[in-house]
């Protein structure tokens, strides 16, 4: 480990040679950080997980157990991935045709969850503060703060930083239960007030 190893990893973990991994991580049992991979500090890596070569990760982000990051995947600070969800990153994969050419990349931005079991397909960005369902499949891009669900996921709200339903009144604001914060919904969003 090239790190000065101010995270700390399961002895059952690998690390491979030239993983960048920041202070204060934890990497939990059975889970590989492949070469290249980028992890911020303060993040928790669960049982079973993946970080493949070239994946960025920011400050804070969770993973639960079971799942694979696979190279095209970027996370920004305080990103959730609940347990044994799936990211893609060939879209049309054939296993006689090397496609590592053609990833594409799938741009999960700061604050968002993505819930146990929901797929995500390649080539979508995940909006700030959004929250998608248990179970839901990702075909297009999720706005920030949009509540999605199902397969084909479609959106069914909106949520506040702190993961609440937002009611909007007749101006067309909403207050976050748990934080008290306002949220302006226009056409083109939800956007913190
Ligand atoms: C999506 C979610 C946040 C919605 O929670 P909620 O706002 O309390 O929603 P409700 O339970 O009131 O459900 C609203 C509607 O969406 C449906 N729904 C809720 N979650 C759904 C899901 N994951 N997939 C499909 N439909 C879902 C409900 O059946 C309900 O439908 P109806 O109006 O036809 O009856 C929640 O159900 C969920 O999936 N959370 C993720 C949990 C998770 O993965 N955690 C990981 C860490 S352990």
């Amino acid at each position: 480990m090239d790190n000065l190893k101010k995270y700390s990893a399961h002895e059952s973990a690998v690390i491979d040679p030239k993983a960048n991994i920041g202070d204060g991580t934890k990497i939990w049992h059975f889970s590989h950080i492949m070469s290249d991979a980028s992890i911020g500090n303060n993040c928790n890596i669960g049982q079973n997980v993946v970080v493949s070569s070239k994946v960025q990760l920011g400050n804070g982000v969770k993973i639960q157990n079971n799942v694979s990051v696979y190279t095209g995947v970027i996370c920004e600070d305080d990103v959730f991935l609940g347990p044994s969800m799936v990211f893609t990153n060939v879209i049309n994969p054939r296993s006689f045709i090397v496609r590592k050419e053609q990833f594409l990349e799938t741009y999960v931005e700061k604050g968002a969850t993505i819930g146990a079991n929901a797929t995500v397909i390649c080539g979508n960005r995940i909006g700030s503060y959004a929250l998608i369902g248990a179970g839901a499949v990702i075909t297009k891009p999720v706005l920030p703060y949009a509540l999605v669900v199902g397969n084909p996921a479609k959106q069914i709200g909106w949520v506040s930083k702190y993961g609440h339903r937002l009611q909007f009144n007749e101006h067309q604001i909403a207050t976050c239960p748990e934080s008290g914060e306002q949220y302006k919904l226009t056409k083109n969003g939800v956007t913190p007030v």
